[in-house]
């Protein structure tokens, strides 16, 4: 945990956000993986980490806005439970870690609320997304589930993503070093790339590599030979010669900063002349797109600059036709790079995703496109120094989608589909970074992980 005061800290601006009620988080629960007692590894939420830090299941936090008092709820453990799982530190103890002073059993929540409630006092409260959390808040409130999400408070998800998106030093540094844990992960995955490699003997490896290191990887890794399905979790195949890998990895610490990179390498360790003709087209929008990040720059401008650059490098391959830009603002480059450039990135991999795309990414200035490939942009709106982003170009040939657009002869006048046709068996090609925003421009984290044609090539001899 940080400091004690950092909570108290971030629970006092918190304060200021708002006009009054009370604030309840719930803390995660233990969820069970096949049975009651068989849980998944314990990941707390990251609302209740970021304004309390503690990391046990079944607490909750409530700030009274009225009184200006924090207060914890949750159980002390008793003999039968430490025969299991050993001392734990009482909750008094925890809260205190926490700079929180005021201390009380869980039924003490119920009290407190229903005292709110009775009174007709406001309760913010942020959306659930853990059935579990879904069941205990619905019981709280009295509210039935499938109407929870209408009673959230708009005023709190504002103020906790106002706080949350800039990041401090100190949250900089831990996300920093979770990227160094990737730069060890990847140039792992990349020594392995080898023909006759199955995919989950590096999968395992890259994820062994962050338990052994810091804690559990930040989402499922995603790696294949088959990287034009974005989010492949798939890791049954066989390397060979000629596929290139897309590893899209990255780990979490105990206090849940985590990292989220992507590298794309040819089997063997030697790009052939058509994997690097697509190559660098992604490497050159990575970086083009990277040097625009600074404050006030919106974040859909820079992902149009990194489309336009993919268009551009496209038809100098051949593969489309026409005028770059033009063909990026009508959108035919989405056949090829049909996802958004990029998210916020700190406590969840898709930082504060569960408060609800369109408030964190976009506002009155920039709203989101609806049409397709624009329509995936998690955040389009003017970055400000503090914010971390990930900056992820890609490069997909889908025969599914290609078949699509051909016979509907999509936009024919930007994309050549003869030449297209020769490359659906190439997979796909992401190169991802995470990028802090700086008072006058951008610092990407963390270690250099290789990413030049020949940085590649020379890790990977
Ligand atoms: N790791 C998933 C993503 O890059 O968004
Ligand atoms: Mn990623
Ligand atoms: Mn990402």
């Amino acid at each position: 945990m940080f400091p004690s005061a950092v909570y108290s800290d971030r629970r006092k601006k918190l304060r200021h956000e708002l006009s009054g009620g009370i604030i309840l988080f719930l803390g995660n629960q233990e969820v069970p993986f096949n049975y009651p007692a068989n849980t998944y590894s314990f990941r707390q939420d990251s609302n209740f980490s970021y304004f309390f830090g503690l990391d046990h299941p079944d607490l909750a936090g409530i700030i009274d806005l009225d009184e200006g008092m924090d207060y914890i709820f949750g159980n002390d453990v008793d003999i039968d439970d430490i025969i299991w799982m050993g001392v734990q530190p009482t909750i008094k103890d925890q809260a205190a870690k926490a700079g929180v002073m005021h201390t009380a059993p869980l039924t003490g929540l119920n009290e407190v609320v229903k005292n709110a409630l009775a009174k007709g006092r406001k309760i913010h409260f942020v959306p659930p997304y853990r059935g579990e959390t879904i069941l205990w808040i619905s019981d709280l409130l009295g509210i039935p589930h499938l109407e929870l999400k209408a009673n959230t408070s708009e005023p709190l998800i504002r103020a906790i993503i106002k706080l949350r998106m800039k990041k401090d030093a100190m949250e900089v540094a831990e996300i920093e070093k979770m990227v160094d844990v990737a730069w060890k992960m990847h140039t792992t995955g990349m020594k392995m790339a080898k023909a006759g490699v199955v995919e989950r003997e590096i999968a395992g490896t890259i994820e062994g590599i962050a338990l052994s290191q810091c804690g559990p990887v930040s989402f499922p890794v995603i790696l294949s030979i088959n990287g034009q399905t974005l989010h492949n979790h798939y890791h049954g195949n066989t390397l060979a010669e000629g596929r290139m890998l897309v590893i899209d990895a990255g780990c979490e610490n105990d206090l849940h900063y985590s990292s989220d990179i992507t590298r794309t390498v040819p089997v063997g360790g030697k790009f052939n002349a058509r994997q690097k003709g697509i190559y660098e087209v992604v490497l050159n929008a990575n970086m083009t797109a990277t040097r625009a990040v600074k404050p006030g720059v919106p974040f859909k401008e820079i992902h149009m600059l990194a489309a336009t650059e993919i268009a551009k490098g496209l038809t100098s391959l051949g593969i489309m036709k026409g005028d770059p830009a033009d063909a990026a603002r009508k959108g035919a480059h989405t056949l090829f790079f049909p996802h958004g450039l990029g998210h916020p990135l700190g406590l969840d991999v898709h930082d504060l995703e569960g408060l609800g795309e369109n408030l964190i990414g976009y506002d009155e200035e920039v709203q989101r496109s609806k049409e397709f490939g624009l329509a995936f942009l998690r955040f389009g709106r003017k970055l400000q120094e503090g914010f971390v982003m990930t900056i992820e170009p890609g490069i997909y040939f889908i025969p599914e989608l290609i078949d699509i657009w051909k016979a509907e002869n999509k936009l024919s006048e930007f994309i050549n589909y003869n030449v297209v046709e020769t490359y659906k068996d190439f997979g796909g090609i992401r190169i991802e970074d995470d990028v802090l925003v700086t008072a006058d421009g951008y610092r990407v984290l963390g270690k250099p992980i290789p990413k030049t044609v020949t940085e590649i090539e020379d890790l990977m001899k």
